[in-house]
């Protein structure tokens, strides 16, 4: 059996001040990696070595960007009223309890909703929250005030991971979360708690307007290369079944758009999504191969883009304007200039977060022949 050293699902410095990016970097970075790394090379204690990179892949999965009113909701915020009352009670409790640990160890609320404690490190099975108290996890940032360091946790708590946890009856409510964080991780969203998520229809949008751009992209000698190269390494994973943080957003978009109706409808949080998506068919052999036929080697397949026009129905009168141009011959140059400034205009609007965006800006400002 080999250990992974589980990918953070955010940036190194995004749950500053909470936890500083030197802690993540030391923290994570070197100590957790050390726990996989020796027992991968079968060095040291291999049951030790085990057991600390089990409680540190729980450890460093269940954080998000800090919110000084973050609080429990949905299933666990029910948890935990229910064994005891409040969150504040339940935060003074798990004080009291981390407080009295003796040398290194972690704390943690279980499934039978006690707070329990390990000394060193244990793999165990019950964890819905979890709390490093080894000196590493606060030293460097709180000095020896561990009350303080165990309040700016409580900022940066992921609720919908740790609901994940409670039950199998919840095991609906994770799928929706652990989909957000695919969309969070694919900078698609800003962050997992984003109240201005994304609908099921402006993924269809992202990704035809994404589609569309690149075609217009391909068209000049100054950004084709980057078109083909990006178009590329959308297509290199022959299918979209699984989220790829190394895939493109392009190609994120498409996996997000061709996912299961039940997915759908638990990742966009609406009860007509799944329904709106069993009706989409996604023509997605012929995607890929349109997107292999950028550099212009094989023959271009011109219909694909008006069958996913309609595949993701989306009916905005300036994208077929920019279809249309698209598939002319001759193109004059005020049409050119309009062109650019609707597609700008556009992505700077819906995609700010697409990571087509800076080129687009870097080029569509500049001159093209
Ligand atoms: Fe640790």
């Amino acid at each position: 059996m080999k250990l992974v050293h589980t990918k953070l699902p955010y940036d190194k410095d995004e749950l500053e001040p909470s936890k500083s990016q030197d802690t993540i970097d030391y923290h994570y970075g070197k100590l957790y990696k050390g726990y996989v790394t020796r027992f991968n090379d079968n060095e040291g204690d291999s049951d030790f070595n085990e057991a600390g990179a089990f409680l540190h892949d729980i450890y460093f999965t269940q954080f998000q960007a800090p919110d000084n009113s973050n609080k429990p909701t949905g299933p666990i915020s029910e948890f935990i009223t229910k064994h005891y009352k409040d969150f504040d009670k339940f935060k003074e409790q798990f004080e009291t309890v981390a407080m009295g640990i003796q040398g290194s160890g972690w704390v943690y609320l279980a499934k039978d909703g006690k707070i329990k404690t390990i000394t060193n490190h244990a793999i165990k099975k019950d964890i819905v929250l979890l709390v490093d108290w080894w000196e590493h996890a606060w030293a460097l940032d709180y000095q020896a005030d561990k009350k303080k360091y165990l309040e700016n946790q409580w900022k940066i708590i992921n609720w919908n991971i740790i609901s994940g946890k409670v039950g199998l009856i919840q095991e609906k409510m994770f799928v929706n979360s652990f989909f957000m964080k695919e969309l969070h991780e694919a900078r698609l969203i800003r962050s997992a708690s984003d109240i201005r998520r994304m609908n099921y229809a402006d993924a269809c949008e992202n990704l035809y307007l994404s589609v569309l751009t690149l075609d217009f992209m391909s068209r000049f000698k100054e950004t084709k290369s980057w078109a083909v190269q990006y178009a590329r390494q959308t297509a290199a994973y022959n299918n979209y079944r699984e989220f790829r943080l190394s895939g493109t957003d392009l190609y994120n978009m498409i996996h997000f758009v061709d996912a299961s109706p039940n997915e759908v409808t638990d990742a966009f949080n609406s009860k007509d999504a799944g329904r709106v998506r069993e009706q989409t068919h996604l023509p997605i052999m012929g995607l890929n191969g349109w997107l292999l036929s950028l550099d212009g080697t094989g023959s271009r397949d011109t219909g694909l883009v008006i069958r996913l026009e309609q595949a993701l129905r989306v009916y905005n009168s300036d994208y077929k304007e920019i279809r249309r141009f698209l598939s002319s011959s001759i193109i004059a140059e005020s049409d050119l200039m309009r062109i650019k400034t609707k597609i700008l205009y556009y992505f700077r609007a819906k995609m700010t977060m697409s990571d087509m965006l800076p080129t687009l800006e870097s080029v569509l400002t500049k001159q093209l022949s």
